[in-house]
């Protein structure tokens, strides 16, 4: 053996195709809508009820204020996830009198899936005003939502005037890589805590690519690219059960030489 032969740099590039996280999806938990003076009941997936949709001579004026934000909490499954905080605020007026529900409803943007829910009021209020001098105010977090995805959020008043007494707003998650989202069981599910750490070994003209899987993905793409070289190789890897993380061994054969790498992984969704 003489010197040793040139460096070759590879491109090594891992895939992974993951089912991805849920959709919008209404937390079945919470502690219901009632404050002091104001008796109120929460009624789920409740996006058409025509009562509403009836001619009402007097309306409540639409929310004054309304303020979307997110946060993380914990499902009723027990799993961290991103949570859409809806704050709104009822105008002072002597419409407050009129004010019997109020119809919660979020899209999310690029599915078109919709969720409702609906506050009723069992009584009036008993003035414009809550007993702490404030406007009264109302929230839901119940709904836990995708990081990165965009939803249109709307307070409708009830009863209904022409589309005019409600607010809307349009909101975006953050991704995964902002904040503290990174944190959460949806990010995980979405690939952001997987970490494959590839190690690569050279067996006579042979390059076997090794990585750790992850708990809840069994197809992988491997792809080998070797620079200033038109070779491109890519391996198709479907596990069959086994540890939930394992190492994985992907052979290459007659690409050889020394090679050191460069590696880039990939996560692709197949579906949300
Ligand atoms: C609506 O759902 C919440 C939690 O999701 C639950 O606590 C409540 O009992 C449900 N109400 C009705 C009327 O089904
Ligand atoms: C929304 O209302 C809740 C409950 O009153 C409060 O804890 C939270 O700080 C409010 N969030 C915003 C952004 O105003
Ligand atoms: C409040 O009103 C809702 C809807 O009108 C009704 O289903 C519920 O039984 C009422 N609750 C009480 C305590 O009266
Ligand atoms: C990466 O894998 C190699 C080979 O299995 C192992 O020796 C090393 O400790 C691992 N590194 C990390 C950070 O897990
Ligand atoms: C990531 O991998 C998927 C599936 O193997 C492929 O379709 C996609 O083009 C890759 N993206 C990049 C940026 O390499």
């Amino acid at each position: 053996m003489g010197g040793s032969a040139p460096l070759r740099r590879a491109l090594i590039a891992l895939s992974m195709l993951l089912i991805g996280a849920e959709g919008l999806r209404q937390i079945a938990q919470g502690d219901g809508c009632s404050q002091p003076g104001m008796q109120c009941t929460i009624k789920n997936n409740s996006c058409l009820d025509f009562n509403w949709f009836r001619r009402y001579s007097w309306t409540p004026t639409a929310p004054s204020n309304m303020v979307v934000t997110t946060g993380i909490g914990q499902n009723e499954l027990g799993r961290t996830v991103v949570r859409l905080h809806i704050n709104w605020t009822v105008s002072v007026d002597a419409s407050i009198l009129e004010l019997q529900g109020v119809e919660i409803t979020v899209v999310e943007r690029s599915t078109q899936v919709t969720r409702c829910i609906q506050y009723q009021f069992n009584n009036t209020f008993p003035s414009q005003r809550n007993p702490n001098g404030q406007p009264w105010q109302f929230y839901y977090n119940n709904f836990e939502v995708i990081p990165g995805h965009t939803y249109i959020v709307t307070v409708q008043h009830l009863p209904r005037q022409g589309g005019d007494n409600s607010k809307v707003q349009e909101f975006t998650v953050p991704w995964c890589d902002e904040g503290d989202m990174i944190q959460t069981d949806t990010c995980c599910d979405l690939g952001f805590c997987w970490f494959p750490n590839i190690t690569i070994k050279h067996q006579e003209e042979n390059l076997i690519v090794e990585f750790s899987s992850r708990w809840n993905a069994k197809e992988y793409g491997v792809q080998v690219k070797v620079r200033d070289s038109p070779d491109n190789t890519f391996i198709h890897v479907i596990l069959q059960e086994g540890p939930p993380i394992q190492r994985v061994q992907v052979t290459f054969p007659h690409i050889g030489g020394h090679i050191d790498k460069e590696c880039v992984y990939n996560i692709s969704q197949l579906r949300f």
